[in-house]
């Protein structure tokens, strides 16, 4: 297991070892010594751009007509462009006729917008939810959600707790994590030369990490790999967790976005919980209800008791408020709208299998284009991942090639948003590929 150096800290201590405002705190009158206001901002260094939304906006900067956006999982139709859903312009249609205000939401968010998320999540009649055993709260998405509840772990899970997060991870995982004071370490996961899952690897890395660690888990569509635990080897995950006294973040991003199907999807949540565990979950509606920018989520928490709930809703709120207050009202209507109403529920969940259902015709296609195209690798884990990416195992350079030769932008670890591929593309796209590929190794 590797030890990652804590890369958000490091950036810190490029600080001068005396910050400025200090020496003049110390030496008054000393005027020599005393930086003007603005100096210490000429120490500040140049921070790298994000892994991921870096390459967006080098991608948005590029003038190429011919550009092409395989870096974020952010889903568009076969034209290329954005997709708001009809059940979700319908709530926000039905929202504006209502009189609703702009007062802020409490600090946990509207409750029962909560109330319908969780249920979504955990399904309607879960005994730990309807008993009061399942707490939860609004936050900003599910990078919102990660975060408090890093910094709840490290409240309340003794010093030096370890959070195992997969290799590989989203790459956000690892800071928000480090933010919140806690060590991370990898734990297997992918296997590279299948392009499948690593399950002996897993299970022998729950066993040796310290007993108390917490391992966080995609709950399904696995970012950035696309490999999921099938029914068999989530149970076999649960026991290992559970027999080595681990806590459990499950990070659900992709709820219905995965299989088309939210109910299937949720099925390491459910199972998790029933089996017993100690347990948070952080939910985003940003894929599943195309509400990247409304930051719509929840964090909730698995106890023991409806007393326990209360306790620790009450340290959750001490977290939010001075971190952001409360969180934003417009998208978490939305949600509650939808998931209130019968009709426009079940309309949401055939627009959204649409939307996993043309990820899936995209990745399809695109392994047919890449064979049409000559390649003699064998592409098949394009088509047995799930979700909105392929992990090809190219290398970072080919990706590279890909941006400067082809002005095709994806990740430098080989990821391929499937959501940017459409029938216009995919021949461009497949015959980029191979060019770049030809005669190399991928997915070592
Ligand atoms: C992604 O992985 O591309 C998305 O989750 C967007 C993000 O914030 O990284």
């Amino acid at each position: 297991m590797l030890v990652l150096a804590n890369a958000a800290a490091s950036a810190f201590h490029a600080r001068p070892s005396v910050a400025p405002h200090v020496q003049r705190a110390v030496s008054p009158h000393c005027v020599a010594s005393v930086p003007t206001a603005a100096s210490y901002l000429a120490e500040v260094p140049m921070g790298p751009p994000d892994a991921i939304l870096g390459i967006v906006q080098s991608f948005k900067d590029c003038p190429a007509e011919n550009k092409v956006n395989l870096a974020i999982g952010a889903y568009r139709d076969d034209g290329g462009t954005p997709v708001v859903l009809p059940s979700v312009r319908e709530a926000e249609k039905r929202l504006l006729t209502r009189d609703v205000n702009k007062e802020y939401a409490p600090i946990t968010g509207d409750p029962e917008y909560v109330k319908k998320a969780l249920s979504f999540a955990y399904g309607d009649d879960n005994e730990a939810l309807t008993s009061g055993k399942i707490v939860g709260v609004q936050t900003l998405s599910g990078t919102g959600a990660c975060r408090v509840a890093g910094e709840f772990y490290s409240r309340f899970l003794p010093k030096g707790t370890v959070v195992y997060v997969s290799d590989p991870t989203w790459g956000n995982h690892i800071p928000i994590m480090q933010l919140s004071g806690l060590e991370v370490r990898k734990y297997r996961y992918l296997n590279r030369a299948t392009n499948g899952l690593d399950l002996e690897g897993y299970l022998a890395d729950i066993a040796a990490a310290p007993k108390g660690s917490v391992f966080l888990i995609h709950a399904c569509a696995h970012n950035p790999t696309g490999v999921d635990p099938t029914p068999d080897e989530w149970g076999r995950i649960s026991a290992a967790v559970l027999e080595n006294g681990h806590h459990v973040l499950m990070d659900c991003a992709y709820q219905g976005f995965a299989s088309g199907d939210a109910e299937f999807d949720a099925t390491a949540i459910r199972r998790f919980v029933a089996d017993g565990h100690s347990m948070l979950l952080a939910q985003s509606f940003a894929k599943n209800f195309g509400l990247y920018g409304e930051r719509v989520g929840t964090l909730s928490v698995v106890t023991a008791s409806a007393e326990e709930s209360a306790r620790v809703l009450s340290q959750l709120k001490l977290i939010i408020r001075p971190m952001y207050s409360s969180p934003p009202i417009h998208g978490a209507h939305i949600v509650r709208e939808v998931l209130s109403d019968d009709e426009l529920r079940s309309q949401y969940y055939e627009e959204c299998k649409g939307m996993a259902d043309r990820i899936l015709e995209m990745r399809a296609l695109l392994k047919a284009k890449l064979e049409e195209a000559g390649s003699t690798h064998n592409w098949e884990h394009v088509t047995s991942q799930i979700g909105m990416f392929a992990f090809t195992g190219m290398t970072g350079e080919m990706c590279d090639e890909l941006r400067d030769k082809y002005n095709i932008f994806l990740t430098r670890d080989g990821r391929v948003s499937i959501a940017g591929i459409n029938s216009g593309n995919v021949d461009y796209i497949a015959e980029a590929i191979h060019s770049v590929t030809d005669g190399k190794e991928i997915g070592a």
